[in-house]
């Protein structure tokens, strides 16, 4: 369905993923499982147009994000054009690769905020899951020169089976760390977390205390920090509302150009996507194929198509889907009212104690992970033209 005029909304947020090269190997990476390499990578003037016409389209907000952002050697001139844009800037990173003076020249270029993932309270625990020794230690020095800086500093938590049991550690750590925000994200089942997600699966107990801790978490620390919490997708209900509706508020560009409705849109066969290299944002927005897919509700299916509900989860997630079902056109098999639904539990019920499938570029792990620390430690050193 092409959408009109009065039909299209105003995006408001834009994730610019400015690069798929990453230390860390975090075994539910949302990064599609086929990575852009560097020699694909827009440059920064084609970065810079594309802030400018996001701006003009309505758009507030850009999260710089990867990947890790940092890999990038020009990310003080991203920011910086993003900011003069008139965009507020978000950058979410890992911390590894971002020391201290860079992130200084970052707060001079104008970084509006920042997000740190935090992989567990445990220091060996918290390494093994990222896939990088010392990575612990990185995020509590960054988060400090974050607030030294006097950034607002969110501590994005990710939560799966090996860590859920530790949410009250990890959300005191994100208190003393000085976040004003922590968001206490479980795991989605979307690209490298699906080969990995019988070994993240949370037991339905765990799910139950993690309810139960957020509750007396919340009342602990009022008024000193903000947590948010949803319920994981497959002990839910009802699904999200994922990306606020496809094609509505937001959009995604990858470290090539491409431009998609959400992260994980390319895993969902026969969609056309246009790229920031031969259109403009505002033509993408208003005329890509891949946008106008799933706008509107005449996509729907039964029981959406009828469904009250339509129009606030608008179906749920099209991604996850596709992902379970093969029909990115179904109802979100979240939806208890799905057909689909017993799926989820007998998926949940799958769990299984194996070592973790990496996040990594290209196929050969071991040579990319040294590359890519080589890469981090050139930047730490301060190699970041
Ligand atoms: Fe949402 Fe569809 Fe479920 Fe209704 S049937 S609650 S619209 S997912
Ligand atoms: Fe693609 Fe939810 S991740 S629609």
């Amino acid at each position: 369905m092409e959408a009109t005029s009065s039909t299209l909304l105003r995006p408001l947020g834009l994730l610019a993923e400015l690069t798929h090269r990453c230390p860390l190997g975090c075994p539910y990476c949302s990064n599609p499982v086929a990575l852009e390499g560097r020699t694909e990578e827009l440059d920064t003037a084609t970065w810079s147009r594309v802030f400018v016409e996001a701006a003009a389209l309505g758009v507030l907000q850009v999260h710089l994000s990867g990947g890790e952002p940092a890999a990038r050697r020009d990310l003080v001139e991203i920011t910086a054009a993003a900011r003069q844009a008139g965009l507020y800037t978000n950058l979410i990173t890992s911390a590894v690769g971002l020391p201290a003076e860079r992130l200084a020249a970052l707060a001079q270029a104008g970084l509006d905020h920042v997000q740190i993932s935090i992989q567990d309270s445990e220091a060996k625990s918290a390494d093994r899951i990222a896939g990088y020794e010392g990575a612990f230690a990185r995020k509590r020095a960054l988060a400090a020169a974050v607030v030294q800086q006097g950034l607002p500093l969110t501590v994005n938590a990710v939560v799966h089976r090996a860590n859920i049991d530790r949410i009250d550690a990890m959300v005191d750590q994100a208190v003393a760390l000085g976040a004003s925000r922590v968001e206490i994200a479980h795991v989605q089942y979307y690209g490298w977390a699906i080969p990995n997600r019988a070994m993240l699966m949370p037991t339905p107990e765990q799910v139950e205390r993690a309810r139960e801790a957020v509750v007396a978490l919340r009342d602990r620390h009022q008024g000193i920090i903000v947590i948010d919490a949803v319920v994981p997708d497959y002990y839910a209900r009802y699904p999200k509302p994922c990306v606020g509706g496809w094609g509505r508020r937001s959009l995604n560009v990858t470290p090539s150009g491409k431009v998609l409705p959400c992260h994980a849109a390319e895993s969902i066969p026969g969609l056309e996507f246009w790229s920031v290299r031969a259109h403009s944002l505002a033509d993408i927005w208003r005329h890509s194929p891949a946008f106008n897919a799933f706008r509107g509700t005449d996509w729907m299916q039964e029981p959406c198509a009828s469904c009250p509900r339509r129009f606030e989860d608008f179906g749920g997630c099209r991604c996850q889907a596709f992902a379970l079902l093969g029909d990115a056109r179904a109802t979100d098999p979240v939806c208890h009212l799905s057909p689909n639904h017993g799926l989820l539990a007998e998926l949940a019920g799958e769990r299984r104690d194996a070592p973790y499938v990496y996040r990594r570029l290209g196929g050969k792990r071991a040579a990319n992970a040294s590359i890519l620390e080589k890469e981090s430690a050139d930047t730490e050193a301060g190699d970041t033209t």
